[in-house]
């Protein structure tokens, strides 16, 4: 068990290390492969569903089934021994966990709204390993459900299904598709869905891995192609942590990196403050936003009155449904007119915030993006001090091994550091930032840089607390 909870150490600060030295390709999911974040969150639901507080217990029973065994060694107690689960868990300082498990509880009480109301259709959008067709299916039978996902993990997906129930049910559709590139109206129609039904959207933990086009297009298909009175929920990251401009909520640092790592980056975001116009510029009606505070009010209350815990404080959950065609049209004129109020940050914005660093801290900034650009591993190194890249467990030279080898499976396309900050105080200097890649940002995880006795600059100590 010891060495478990040490591996897992070890792994946390290797995400974080190498999160600032992300390999940057484009982003998404890479074609063929099995969502990596899919997997995350099935195993966190996997762990949540053994909570002995039945008050804060993960409802999703199912989970275990859809894990894939890779993950079994990865969190001690995974699926047995939550005590122990719990420990990793709070170890990682990201709040991820206990965000999954108020998601899975509330986006589940909206649903089971949805079905005692009458609500005969259920698209998961981005469905991964989520169980719901399979959980819900005794209480209410006539339901249909679509499952919506890249075809990969649709397929993978599939297979899992087959294992457990000995078949396909025939009460549930597999529908492949690319949000950014393909139209919901298209695949769904082939897949036998009804537009005149009401329908319930479940799209959970997918908005922030895809293009705004690729939101966009499917809020307003659910918009124009559902029956008045349809609902969706779905949790948005907040626009800040996309746009790099500010990661000091909890668990924004660790988590935005661990995801990039994973090849599935953060890329899109939305401003709370404009959710409600948002959503109505997309032909919805807003129902409910539930910040991170909100959600541990309602889900994370043990019974004995403490909080199970930290959750992260970086993403929302919205409930919004389908007005009849004359009030979607009311509500997108007054969005419209509210929109002249404010002005959608776009990523291109942002390089106003870039503060202006002496020169020598900008060639230092600027050659060492180069070096990784062309994987110039060896003369890499001499842009860190002795002790940055050594962990207490691992050496200098394992570290610039993981590093090669990150950079091997992912060849990097485009880095740029922008710095928002830049402290100087005698020869160090405290620094913030974010990495721009191609299509996305990153945190700058490295948070000081030291001037070395020959002039030079180099990253000096990286601090995981931050
Ligand atoms: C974090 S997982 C969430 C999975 C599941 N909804 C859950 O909560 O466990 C993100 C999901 O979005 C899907 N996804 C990511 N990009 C997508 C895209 N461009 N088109 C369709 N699905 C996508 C992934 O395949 C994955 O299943």
């Amino acid at each position: 068990m010891k060495r478990i909870r040490h591996n897992l150490s070890v792994f946390i600060c290797m995400v974080c290390l190498l999160g600032s030295l992300l390999p940057g390709q484009a982003f998404g999911v890479d074609p063929g492969q099995i969502s990596r974040t899919a997997e995350a969150t099935c195993a966190f639901r996997t762990i949540g569903a053994t909570d002995p507080d039945p008050k804060t217990r993960n409802p999703d029973y199912l989970a275990r089934h859809f894990l894939n065994p890779e993950w079994e060694g990865r969190f001690p107690g995974l699926g047995m021994d939550y005590a122990a689960a719990k420990i990793a868990m709070d170890q990682m300082k990201s709040g991820a966990f206990y965000y999954v498990n108020a998601r899975t509880l509330h986006m589940d009480a909206l649903l089971a709204e949805a079905l005692q109301e009458g609500c005969r259709q259920v698209v998961i959008l981005g469905a991964g390993f989520d169980s719901r067709a399979y959980r819900f299916h005794d209480s209410y039978p006539q339901a249909r459900f679509f499952e919506v996902d890249l075809p990969a993990t649709s397929m993978d997906k599939q297979a899992r299904v087959e294992k457990l129930l000995g078949r396909r049910p025939d009460w549930v559709h597999f529908v492949p598709i690319d949000f950014n590139t393909q139209s919901l109206a298209d695949v769904l129609a082939a897949a036998t869905f009804l537009t005149d039904q009401k329908t319930f959207y479940v799209w959970e933990g997918v908005t922030y891995y895809i293009s705004q086009e690729g939101v966009d297009n499917t809020l307003r298909f659910i918009a124009e192609h559902s029956a008045p009175g349809s609902g969706v929920v779905f949790d948005y990251l907040h626009a800040d942590v996309a746009l790099g401009l500010d990661y000091s909520a909890y668990g924004a640092r660790r988590v935005t990196s661990y995801v990039a790592f994973q090849g599935e980056p953060y890329v899109f975001g939305i401003d709370p403050r404009h959710l409600e116009t948002f959503v109505h510029l997309r032909g919805l009606e807003m129902l409910s936003d539930q910040s991170p505070e909100a959600l541990t009010q309602h889900y994370l209350i043990r019974s004995d009155g403490t909080v199970s815990g930290k959750i992260c404080g970086f993403l929302n959950i919205v409930h919004a449904q389908v007005p009849v065609h004359s009030k979607r049209r009311r509500l997108i004129q007054k969005a419209k007119s509210q929109m002249k109020m404010f002005r959608v940050a776009r990523a291109s914005d942002i390089e106003t915030h870039r503060i202006d660093v002496p020169h020598d801290v900008q060639d230092f900034l600027t050659a060492y993006s180069r070096l990784l650009v062309s994987s110039d591993f060896k003369a890499l190194e001499d842009y860190f001090s002795p002790d940055y890249l050594s962990s207490g467990i691992y050496n200098r030279q394992q570290v610039m091994g993981f590093i090669r080898r990150a950079y091997q499976k992912r060849p990097i396309q485009y880095h740029q550091i922008i710095l928002t900050r830049f402290d100087r105080q005698g020869n160090r200097a405290r620094v913030d930032g974010y990495v721009q890649r191609k299509g996305y940002r990153t945190p700058l995880m490295v948070s000081h840089m030291a001037q070395k006795s020959d002039g030079r600059w180099c990253w000096y100590r990286y601090d995981p607390e931050r």
